[in-house]
């Protein structure tokens, strides 16, 4: 029988109250990481690994080889297994990685990153254990001549610490250089649709050209996307934060925790930007003495020098921190993988919101495979009037869900696409046999949420969003109209070429002239119509510069 309500007093109430393990905390709200649903789920735990196996090789300067591999166990359970080429992690470090939620070496770092929250992996972990109650098995070699460290982890939720099932070092393991390697047993659902694993994996392929990736789907499929480039991309440098950028409470903490003795110095040397002549500035709008003690500073001294810091002006963050893939690397991505007959690609160069720098590379890929069937048929114009394949990307990752509340979508909702010669009904995305992909990369990506899959709506971002695919639109507008143009003319072309046989028989029997003179003649003249008529070869022109033609 159900309990009856009764009334609590506050000392009832006191004894209830306790503080929440964060890990409890996701137990219970896994959709925030995103685990909603078991096809999700998959894709989250596999996208969690890689995306660190990515940042991992990029840090230790080593160009990366995966190995996805995903074996159903029984119906809607699978073994994934992702293995990397990294730098490897230290013995201690492991089950505080995988098995400890919010614990990273990313968080804030001011530097573009894959990664920035620190509890990805060990989620996938608390997800696994959730769901088929087994532990996580990690193998790591972090030297070459080092025995690999294999453990079982599972995370202790009611303390957010990790729990080690078993713990051995292997002399001769299946990682040969250094490395890492994770497998967990979790439920899931593989489907193959816009948001599966596939996908997913053909997406970080495209956009991480100098990696070699192999993938193993749960029918037993096998992918090999083979490094491109043999040599690293720019690699970021790491920014300390933008005074413009930091809110109020972040100051104070900065403040009170800071090396420096001062206030002048502690400006100078925790934030990017400020020189003598600025720190001086900003502590004299404030009222206060630049000698002064920065870690002693009140609750109201803060405020005072926040409210200066905002008035001061200061050039804005050095844009190292980023790392765009670059135009050449992105269009040859895009041409191994969509065969296109046009792809431009736009880099822009990189702004800020809210003090964190960021930068928009945005492309289009036209026609070629995206004009065909998935049967390789050429499509019927009908399902080429079907909405552009829209792939967005964050730091290189790709975004496969939430795509409508997205701010990289609502920009390429926003553009006029009439006026580019593309269908556009009730302001959704354009249609045709294309593809139109965006890139953001920031040292901190503004996320609608922890799952890591949709782009806050900052008004800064969708503008800049808008202006890179602008440009690539109007290249493709020109490709299309002088292709067009082409056509009709070839179209002429070959009627004249038909008749002017016929006409040169009739004109023979009129004048007596040659007959195949004749057709020569009129060939002639043919020809130079339809040069006249822009039927030569189409050429892809120079990007025109940027402007926004919206407003
Ligand atoms: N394959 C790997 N090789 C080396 N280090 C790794 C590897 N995977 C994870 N790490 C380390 O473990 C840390 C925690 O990873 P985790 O995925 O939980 O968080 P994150 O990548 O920092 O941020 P996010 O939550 O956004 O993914 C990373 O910051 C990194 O230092
Ligand atoms: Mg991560």
């Amino acid at each position: 029988m159900a309990k009856e309500a009764v009334a609590k007093t506050a000392e009832q109430l006191g004894k209830e109250q306790r503080a929440i393990s964060v890990a409890e905390f996701f137990e219970k709200n896994r959709h925030l990481l995103g685990f909603d649903n078991p096809t999700k789920a998959l894709l989250t735990v596999v996208k969690e690994a890689v995306d660190n196996s990515l940042d991992a090789c990029e840090e230790a300067h080593i160009l990366p080889d995966i190995k996805v591999i995903i074996k159903t166990v029984e119906e809607n359970v699978f073994r994934v297994t992702v293995e990397d080429n990294g730098p490897g992690i230290v013995k201690q470090q492991i089950p505080h990685i995988f098995a400890r939620l919010l614990y990273g070496s990313k968080f804030g770092r001011g530097k573009q990153g894959r990664g920035q929250q620190g509890i990805g992996i060990s989620a996938a972990v608390l997800y696994a254990q959730l769901t088929t109650g087994k532990g996580t098995l990690i193998l790591s070699k972090p030297a070459k001549d080092k025995p690999t460290h294999k453990m079982e982890l599972k995370l202790d939720t009611t303390k957010n610490e990790p729990k080690v099932l078993h713990e051995e070092d292997l002399k001769d393991g299946p990682l040969k250089h250094t490395g890492t390697s994770i497998t967990l047993e979790i439920q899931g659902k593989y489907i193959q649709s816009k948001h599966s694993v596939d996908e997913y994996m053909r997406q970080t392929a495209i956009m991480n050209p100098h990696a070699n990736i192999h993938y193993e789907n749960p029918p037993g499929e096998k992918f090999n996307w083979k490094r491109s480039i043999e040599k690293m991309p720019k690699l970021p440098t790491e920014i300390k934060p933008h005074p413009h950028g930091v809110e109020m409470g972040i100051l104070e903490r900065m403040a009170h925790a800071t090396a420096s003795r001062t206030i002048a110095s502690f400006l100078q040397n925790d934030f990017c930007r400020v020189g003598s002549t600025s720190a001086e500035e900003i502590c004299r709008l404030a009222g206060l003495d630049s000698g002064a003690s920065a870690r002693t500073l009140t609750g109201d001294q803060i405020k005072k020098l926040y409210e200066s810091i905002q008035k001061v002006k200061l050039m804005r963050p050095p844009t190292d921190c980023l790392a765009p893939i670059g135009t050449k690397m992105f269009e040859e991505g895009l041409r191994t993988e969509f065969k296109p007959e046009f792809v431009r690609a736009i880099t822009r160069d990189p702004v800020v919101y809210r003090g964190n720098p960021f930068q928009i590379e945005a492309a289009i890929a036209y026609g070629g495979s995206l004009a065909l069937t998935q049967s390789g048929e050429v499509a019927s114009e009908d399902a080429v009037q079907q909405p552009v394949k829209l792939i967005r990307y964050a730091n290189k990752m790709p975004l496969l869900y939430e795509q409508s509340s997205c701010a990289l979508t609502k920009a390429v909702q926003g553009i006029k696409w009439k006026r580019y010669g593309l269908e556009q009904s009730g302001g959704g995305l354009p249609s045709g046999p294309a593809s139109i992909i965006v890139h953001i990369c920031s040292t901190w990506v503004p996320y609608t949420s922890e799952g890591k899959e949709a782009i806050a709506s900052y008004p800064e971002i969708i503008e800049e969003v808008k202006l890179a695919i602008q440009e690539c639109a109007r290249d493709l507008m020109r490709y299309v109209s002088h292709k067009a143009r082409g056509e009709l003319a070839e179209k002429k072309r070959e009627i004249f070429r038909k008749y002017s046989m016929e006409l040169a028989v009739s004109i023979h029997a009129i004048t007596g002239e040659d007959k195949e003179k004749l057709q020569a003649k009129l060939l002639k003249i043919a020809e130079k119509m339809y040069k006249q008529q822009g039927g030569d070869e189409i050429e892809e022109e120079k990007p025109a510069p940027a402007h926004n033609e919206e407003e």
